[in-house]
């Protein structure tokens, strides 16, 4: 079971960066040509969006099997005085969670306006924020 959801973790998260990074270029260059927030830009910020919450559900449960979450009970809060237990059980869980709301947040806000650039707007500064956040704390050094 861990074997398998931490292949899949690993796996996903290259989906889940490369449509967000298609997303973001796709919502910054809708706004500057000006054109109409149209079915293909809806399907590929709502792809963002999917992608990016999976992973979130895959990560969620990774969590609890993941051999780091026995550090809790070994280490207690002394996990938050190593930066690898601190990285796997405290930031980058934290961080993607936030990073996930602001994608959320995104979303929601651009099906609020009525204007296609603004639309535009919403979905590439959310969905930017949101992966710098992603990005910040992938534990690089085990993934790539
Ligand atoms: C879009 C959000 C996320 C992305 C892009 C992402 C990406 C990654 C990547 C690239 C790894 C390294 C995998 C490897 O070493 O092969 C990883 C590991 C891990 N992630 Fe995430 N993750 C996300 C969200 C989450 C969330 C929300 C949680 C928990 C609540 C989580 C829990 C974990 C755990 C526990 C590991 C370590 C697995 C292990 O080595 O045992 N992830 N993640």
């Amino acid at each position: 079971m861990y074997a398998v959801l931490k292949t899949i973790h690993s796996y996903w998260a290259y989906l889940v960066l490369l449509i967000l990074v298609i997303a973001i270029v796709n919502a910054f260059m809708g706004k500057s040509s000006g054109k109409d927030f149209g079915a293909k830009d809806l399907r590929i910020s709502l792809f963002g969006l999917i992608f990016s919450h999976i992973q979130l559900l895959i990560g969620l449960i990774l969590y609890f099997v993941s051999p780091w979450f026995d550090q809790w009970s070994e280490m207690g809060m002394g996990v938050m005085k190593n930066a690898e237990t601190r990285l796997y059980l405290v930031e980058h869980p934290i961080t993607n969670i936030l990073a996930i709301v602001l994608i959320t947040m995104g979303w929601s806000m651009h099906k609020r306006q009525t204007l296609s650039a603004k639309k535009f707007l919403r979905i590439g500064l959310f969905y930017s924020l949101g992966l710098l956040l992603l990005l910040s704390r992938i534990p690089w050094s085990s993934w790539l």
